[in-house]
């Protein structure tokens, strides 16, 4: 295990898997960005390339890749493993066939229905015409593998069992149902795998075909789409349709074009829009929002937004613009969906992508355009209607821009419709967002000269000519800092020896130090003189041991009334040394 855990260290650049959820920018040789881990709005997540672990400097969250992703993706060392084993193309030992989990034969489940749906529409000629005639090409169908349930109710069970599956554990995967007996519950449809952030299928959204096979075994007024329930692997609400394949290009375009339906992600795909995704089949929620939030903050919805249905999202949009996205919107005429507009118009949603609009302009021009501004009544309905938008909006700035908008085309003062705004009432979607500090482990509380220690050690790992002067400090430190200490100053400060010197316990430690380092040096400004500093630290340190030596001697001295065996004189004589020794630290420290 150990050995596969190295060969996938050594295969993957932690900079790649961790921009695979977050972005991050270039600081000197390391990377930062927002950490995933509690919200913050300057930068305190580092990234190593060279160290190849992390750390977050405000929440105190740190590790390697491996403790990364079981922390993003919430799930135990495990699953990371096969997460990041495959990433790396590392086939994993398994020394018991046991340990396959029934979650990883559930995987193994939807993998091989994928497949068996793919060999399908092969030989399912007039399905794939359907398809073509939507307008995607081979390699589309063949990249977001496609494929098709035949028209039976149970050719999937049968492959299945064929395989070695139990109708159980193809039940928990959500592709068989129980009737009178176990069937398929994709019948006579274009099959769509949902793909979760890894690329792993989780789940099918099946379309209806009758219309092309007439079904033997489908209602003809069922459902338009069928989709795989809620199983372990598939919570989805938290599922967004292409984001294994867009989030890279969401990260580099800081932009993210969301979509209903999975043709409407599909073909704006082949057509050169990569950073899109869709809610398929349900409302846009605050897990969706949270994952997008990683990537960017821009979100360009692609939604029809005079449609009924369009409610159900206008509380994920509502929400969006309380979370701090800037939310805007595609013009796509006369409700068309975007897989009908590309294969319309091939070539130009990138146009349409480039030209959306602030929604708050959108919502100007609707109510501007639903009531008359010649009377009262109009003015009043537009500006209740505006006002509870712009009150959402988290940014101070964007609402008093918009404000002033709204007073120049109503010709009403911007105090009164500030004051009018006050006395609105909007339904605040989630009250905590913006403080979500509940996930957040606490950031064990250190001693004071644990933290002086660890910037001291962090520094000189930048400048190494001072080990020699904090080596007489080396005795107080916390024992972890002390043993990195002693090997730095034994191995010539030069890190790779330090680090094969010390034991494998400690060589976390070490790599976080130096993470730690670069931190303070990104954050320093030109008057930050390193040298000064790490004296200052040496002094502190001492301050803080002297400090601690009184108390204890403090201790004893108070104790001397009850028990016999203790020598006051000597006590307070060592006491009055020691504090002599600080009041000098603190005379040179003038
Ligand atoms: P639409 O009804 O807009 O379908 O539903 P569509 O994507 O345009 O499909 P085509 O173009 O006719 O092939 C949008 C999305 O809502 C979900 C599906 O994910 C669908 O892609 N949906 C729709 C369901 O889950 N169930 C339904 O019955 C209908
Ligand atoms: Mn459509």
């Amino acid at each position: 295990m150990g050995d596969q855990v190295q060969e996938i260290k050594e295969k993957l650049n932690i900079v790649d898997v961790i921009s695979g959820y977050i972005r991050l920018q270039k600081a000197g040789i390391n990377h930062k960005g927002l950490c995933p881990f509690h919200n913050e709005k300057t930068p305190s997540f580092m990234v190593s390339p060279s160290r190849q672990n992390w750390h977050c400097f405000g929440c105190a969250e740190g590790g390697d890749i491996f403790t990364f992703v079981q922390k993003i993706e919430g799930v135990e060392f495990p699953e990371a493993l096969k997460i990041l084993a495959e990433k790396a193309g590392v086939a994993l030992k398994y020394s018991d066939p046991k340990l396959r989990t029934e979650k990883d034969r559930i995987y193994e489940i939807c993998e091989k229905a994928t497949q068996f749906f793919t060999a399908s529409l092969n030989s399912a000629g007039v399905i794939l015409d359907y398809i073509h005639k939507r307008g995607a090409r081979e390699e589309t169908i063949s990249e977001w593998r496609l494929g098709y349930a035949p028209d039976s109710w149970s050719s999937l069970l049968s492959f299945l069992i064929k395989q070695g599956y139990r109708e159980t554990e193809m039940e928990k995967a959500g592709l068989i149902l129980r009737g009178d007996r176990y069937h398929d519950r994709f019948r006579n449809r274009l099959m769509f795998p949902i793909f979760d952030s890894n690329g792993r299928v989780v789940a099918f959204s099946g379309r209806i075909m009758g219309d092309i096979v007439p079904s033997k075994t489908e209602r003809t007024d069922s459902g338009k789409y069928v989709n795989s329930p809620e199983t372990i692997l598939y919570n989805k609400s938290k599922i967004l349709y292409g984001l294994d394949k867009a989030k890279t290009e969401i990260r580099k375009a800081d932009g993210v074009v969301l979509v209903e339906g999975q043709m409407d992600v599909i073909l704006p795909w082949q057509d050169g829009i990569k950073n899109i995704v869709a809610t398929s089949g349900t409302a846009l929620t605050e897990d969706h929002l949270s994952i997008l939030k990683r990537l960017t903050n821009n979100l360009i919805l692609a939604f029809d937004v005079d449609d009924a249905g369009f409610r159900a999202t206008k509380r994920g949009v509502d929400l969006a613009n309380e979370m701090g996205f800037g939310v805007s919107i595609l013009d796509i005429s006369s409700g068309k969906d975007p897989a009908d507009f590309v294969k319309e118009r091939p070539g130009e949603f990138a146009k349409l992508v480039s030209e959306s609009q602030p929604i708050m302009a959108y919502y100007f021009s609707r109510a501007f355009g639903k009531f008359s501004t010649e009377k009262i009544e109009g003015k009043k309905f537009i500006a209740l209607t505006l006002l509870s938008e712009i009150k959402r909006l988290p940014s101070a700035v964007e609402r008093s821009g918009w404000l002033r908008e709204l007073s120049l085309r109503l010709g009403i003062s911007e105090g009164d419709l500030k004051e009018e705004m006050e006395r609105v009432e909007i339904e605040k979607i989630n009250e905590n967002v913006g403080n979500r500090a509940s996930n957040i482990s606490l950031v064990p509380a250190k001693t004071r000269k644990e933290i002086l220690s660890e910037r001291l050690l962090a520094l000189l790992l930048k400048k190494p000519e001072f080990i020699a002067e904090a080596v007489k400090v080396a005795a107080i430190l916390p024992k972890e800092d002390f043993e990195i200490l002693s090997a730095l100053a034994a191995n010539q400060s030069e890190f790779s020896a330090t680090r094969a010197a010390l034991s494998a316990d400690l060589r976390p430690r070490l790599d976080f130090l130096y993470l730690a380092g670069d931190y303070e040096m990104e954050k320093a400004d030109a008057s930050f003189n390193i040298g000064e500093e790490v004296t200052l630290l040496i002094k502190e340190i001492e301050r803080e041991r002297h400090k601690e030596s009184l108390q204890k001697i403090g201790q004893q001295i108070k104790k001397c009334e009850f028990e016999e065996g203790l020598d006051l004189n000597q006590l307070t004589e060592e006491f009055q040394n020691i504090s002599n020794k600080l009041y000098k630290l603190d005379e040179n420290k003038k």
